[in-house]
């Protein structure tokens, strides 16, 4: 059966090492696999913007001996009305992978219900389980391999209701972390995804918590990371937000009460002065750049791992 991606526990915690393991292989060496090479083409579509999912799956795909084939909202006849699964029932005759940054979940679950290949989730609202594989991979990498992350405390402060808070829950037990949100009232996360990440928790020895307060969240954490307080969709609310989200700030006071060199993280684009101050994602602890670059080896790890199912 065609092994999809759309949220993060859908890779198994054995799964998810080996594509962990893959990715720090492919910055050692981009090329250890083609999987692609003919070329075979692999269809990125995209119904919100990007600038790191779109040039990361592009560059990995050419690098793999593939086609990047990109179709943007609007061009596509699903703008226009075609329904999602014959969308599906078109491309998977033609491409080898569709990867699909959308709205609702129940967009990708509709597509990779009628696909014969693989369909990743390139970010819904729901989730963003492509970027917690980099930043998986990158701490990996910067903490000596992937057997350093079971264990560690990940505190994410910020919108807890957004999908890279769902992400870092799912993904980071599946990696036997302790996952720790921080966020304000009104932000919580969906308590079915909380529970399954308990539940994965169980089973990893990681954990999970929740809290109302930025201290309790960071307080001893080894990797404090934060998103944008306004995701895709959001922007009518961003004056109310900002408000609300102060307190979740990424600053110097967090470094201090985090572990000793507890390493930053940031999806990105990053706003100076809102979610992040400048002094920290430009200081020594971030490894935000580290972590956009492991877009390009983590899904390129992904898709070999997932077309070789
Ligand atoms: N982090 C991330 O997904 O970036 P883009 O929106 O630029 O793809
Ligand atoms: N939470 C953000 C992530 C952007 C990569 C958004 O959905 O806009």
């Amino acid at each position: 059966m065609v092994h999809h991606f759309l949220r993060d526990d859908d890779l198994s915690p054995a799964q998810q090492r080996e594509v962990l393991e893959l990715a720090l292989e492919f910055k050692r060496d981009r090329y250890v696999t083609q999987p692609f090479v003919g070329p075979q083409a692999v269809a990125l579509l995209f119904d919100k913007h990007s600038t790191r999912t779109r040039v990361s799956f592009s560059a990995g795909i050419a690098e793999m001996g593939g086609y990047p084939l990109v179709i943007d909202a609007g061009n596509s006849q699903m703008a226009r009305g075609e329904s999602i699964a014959d969308t599906a029932r078109v491309l998977e005759r033609m491409v080898s992978a569709i990867i699909w940054r959308t709205f609702g979940q129940e967009r990708v679950e509709e597509m990779a219900a009628h696909s014969a290949v693989p369909v990743i989730n390139a970010l819904t609202d729901e989730f963003h389980p492509c970027q917690i594989l980099a930043d998986l991979a990158a701490v990996a990498d910067a903490r000596g391999g992937v057997g350093a992350l079971a264990g560690l405390d990940l505190a994410y402060v910020g919108d807890g209701a957004n999908n890279m808070a769902h992400s870092y829950l799912l993904g980071g037990v599946t990696a036997g972390m302790h996952v720790r949100i921080g966020t304000p009232e009104g932000y919580l996360p969906d308590p079915a995804i909380v529970d399954r990440a308990e539940q994965i928790a169980s089973e990893t020895g990681g954990s999970v918590l929740v809290t109302h307060w930025h201290d309790d969240a960071v307080r001893g954490a080894d990797v404090i990371a934060t998103d944008t307080w306004v995701s895709m969709g959001d922007e009518g609310e961003k004056a109310d937000r900002a408000k609300v989200f102060e307190p979740f700030q990424v600053n110097a006071a967090s470094l201090e009460l985090a572990a000793p060199g507890a390493q930053v993280l940031h999806c990105l684009p990053a706003y100076r002065g809102k979610e992040i101050t400048a002094d920290v994602i430009d200081g020594d602890q971030s490894i935000v750049w580290l972590e956009a670059e492991y877009r390009l080896h983590a899904q390129k790890a992904l898709l070999a791992w997932l077309v070789r199912q």
